[in-house]
């Protein structure tokens, strides 16, 4: 069993598509262990997006992902980190597949709806930055 950090971007709020995207999850048979909806702060987009912040495109991102509000969950499940990736499809929307989920809701590069862990490491790493409290009621309610 594996957990990943997936997060409904500003414009996945904004676009009111929260219902639909996490149905996605959902039907696919994957738990949602925790959620909250929060506002990103320009130092957690620079922790959580540490690898792109000398990118040419990171300003821009910053500016987007602290724009409005986000959901974070934590989300439980067999090989859950590929099987949600597989789920988003390609992160430019432009280029994602129809039938996944950024193929059939966005046409961008930087607003391409959620974003997901690619890894077991950015996942342990994600999941401190948005639940420093713990990630799983289960877990809080069992210490
Ligand atoms: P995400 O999966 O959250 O990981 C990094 C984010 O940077 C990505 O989704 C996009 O929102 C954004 N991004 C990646 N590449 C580009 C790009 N070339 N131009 C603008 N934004 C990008």
């Amino acid at each position: 069993m594996q957990r990943t950090l997936v997060l409904l971007k500003p414009d996945c709020v904004q676009r009111a598509l929260m219902g639909k995207i996490i149905s996605r999850f959902e039907e696919k048979g994957l738990s949602i262990v925790a959620m909250k909806m929060l506002h990103v702060t320009p130092e957690m987009s620079r922790e959580h997006y540490a690898e792109h912040v000398e990118k040419p495109f990171y300003p821009s991102l910053e500016e987007f992902i602290t724009s409005a509000p986000v959901v974070a969950m934590a989300i439980d499940g067999l090989d859950v980190i590929s099987v949600v990736r597989e789920l988003l499809g390609a992160t430019s929307g432009l280029k994602a597949a129809a039938g996944t989920i950024r193929g059939d809701f966005s046409g961008s590069r930087q607003m391409n709806l959620v974003h997901a862990s690619d890894s077991p490491e950015s996942a342990t790493r994600e999941l401190k930055i948005y639940f420093p409290e713990g990630a799983c009621s289960y877990e809080q309610a069992s210490k």
